[in-house]
């Protein structure tokens, strides 16, 4: 998997400053300067609370929001190409095609008066322009891929027959049907039991291990994305507020956020009884934003002073790549750093805190220091 030093070339998808906002009096900004890139095969983590945009984030990549919303600014690079500049025509070829969505609530994607054989070959048509037989026999190999017993009967079904479990495969089996190079999967098992949740869980691990497709997996669960990610990027009022691979996230959680995200995970331990967590507010808002300063200031039990002036930018503190957006954090990977490089006898290199995952125009502290190592 791609470490953080990884260029431009390598990757996939890379959106740059991204802001969707909805609304005049008051704008909503939903997603707010949001910097991100997936590589080849990578499962990407997105992870936040309700409201965090998560979900504005995954339409706009695909420029699916909408007329209520728009993209005020920033990039969307598909294999290095602004999909903001594309025809609507040229977009079409794109969504599934090459990059793929699942939604929260599979029976409600799907189209309650077609059958089941019905939608996936509408789609294998669209887009390989193929015969109907052909199609047909397209969607029975899909639908066995996903791990559906019967698909001959399944194929002749309606939606209301099959379980949510099945319409959520039989959705994953037509996002595949193109063999997009990314999946998209919006909280893909938000609406099914733990048992089910497990099994799409392994399906979608297993589709990357076959087909190489990158999957961009949203939810608002840490626990559920544990072992499925390479990375993980976790938003917070529209802001990307730490970013990590999965390991150095899980073992060594930075921004109070993400600590508290953590400790809400459920354990499956009778005698652990989760501690109170102090929060001065629960209240999350436009006030947090339009106050200035750090938009988790409210309800962060570290703050500082400073954090009310100044609205920390996500900076990289790692050589792996762990970035993070909280002032004092950044500090102290900053006097680390210079604590290093006066032991090692190493000369000063220039810090940029504002620097983020793929942007080429900044100066790396961290690359300049392990190239002169
Ligand atoms: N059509 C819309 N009109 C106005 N505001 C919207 C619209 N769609 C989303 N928003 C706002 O954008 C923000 C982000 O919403 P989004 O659906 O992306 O959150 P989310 O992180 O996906 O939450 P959840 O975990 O509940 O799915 C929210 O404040 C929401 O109210
Ligand atoms: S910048 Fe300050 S307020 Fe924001 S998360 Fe860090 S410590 Fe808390
Ligand atoms: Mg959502």
């Amino acid at each position: 998997m791609p470490k953080g030093n990884a260029t431009a070339a390598d990757m996939l998808l890379q959106t740059q400053d991204l802001c969707v906002e909805f609304g005049s009096t008051p704008v909503v900004q939903a997603v707010d300067g949001v910097t991100l890139d997936i590589h080849p095969r990578e499962i990407l983590g997105l992870v936040g609370e309700s409201g965090s945009g998560k979900t504005v984030f995954s339409l706009s990549v695909l420029r699916l929001i909408g007329k209520a919303g728009r993209i005020r600014r920033g990039r969307i690079l598909w294999q290095g190409r602004d999909l903001l500049e594309f025809g609507e025509e040229e977009m079409r070829r794109v969504r599934g095609s090459e990059i793929a969505m699942i939604f929260q609530n599979p029976q409600a994607s799907l189209n309650p008066v077609r059958t089941i054989g019905a939608q996936i070959s509408s789609v294998i048509r669209l887009h390989q322009k193929c015969a109907p037989a052909t199609a047909r026999q397209e969607s029975l190999r899909w639908l066995e891929a996903v791990r559906i017993t019967d698909p001959i009967r399944v194929y002749e079904a309606f939606p209301h027959q099959c379980s949510g479990g099945m319409c959520q495969r039989i959705l994953i089996a037509m996002a595949l049907a193109c063999r997009p190079k990314l999946l998209i999967a919006d909280e893909p098992t938000a609406s099914l039991d733990v048992t089910i949740q497990a099994q799409i869980m392994d399906l979608l691990l297993e589709i990357r291990e076959t087909y190489g497709t990158a999957i961009l997996l949203v939810s608002h669960d840490l626990g559920v994305i544990a072992r499925m990610c390479d990375r993980i990027a976790v938003m917070y009022c529209g802001r990307i507020v730490e970013m990590a691979e999965s390991r150095d996230l899980y073992s060594r959680p930075q921004h109070p956020y993400t600590r508290l995200l953590l400790q809400s995970v459920p354990v499956p331990d009778p005698s652990h009884r989760p501690t109170k967590i102090a929060q001065p507010h629960d209240f999350v808002g436009l006030d947090a934003i339009s106050q200035g300063g750090c938009r988790f200031r409210p309800r962060c039990a570290e703050a500082e002073p400073e954090c009310a002036k100044t609205e920390p930018l996500l900076g990289r503190i790692s050589q792996e790549g762990h970035h993070v957006a909280c002032l004092p954090r950044q500090r102290e990977a900053a006097d680390h750093r210079e604590k290093r490089r006066n032991d090692d006898g190493v000369p000063e290199v220039h810090e940029d805190t504002s620097s983020v995952a793929g942007n080429e125009n900044i100066i790396d502290p961290w690359i300049g220091l392990s190239q002169r190592v």
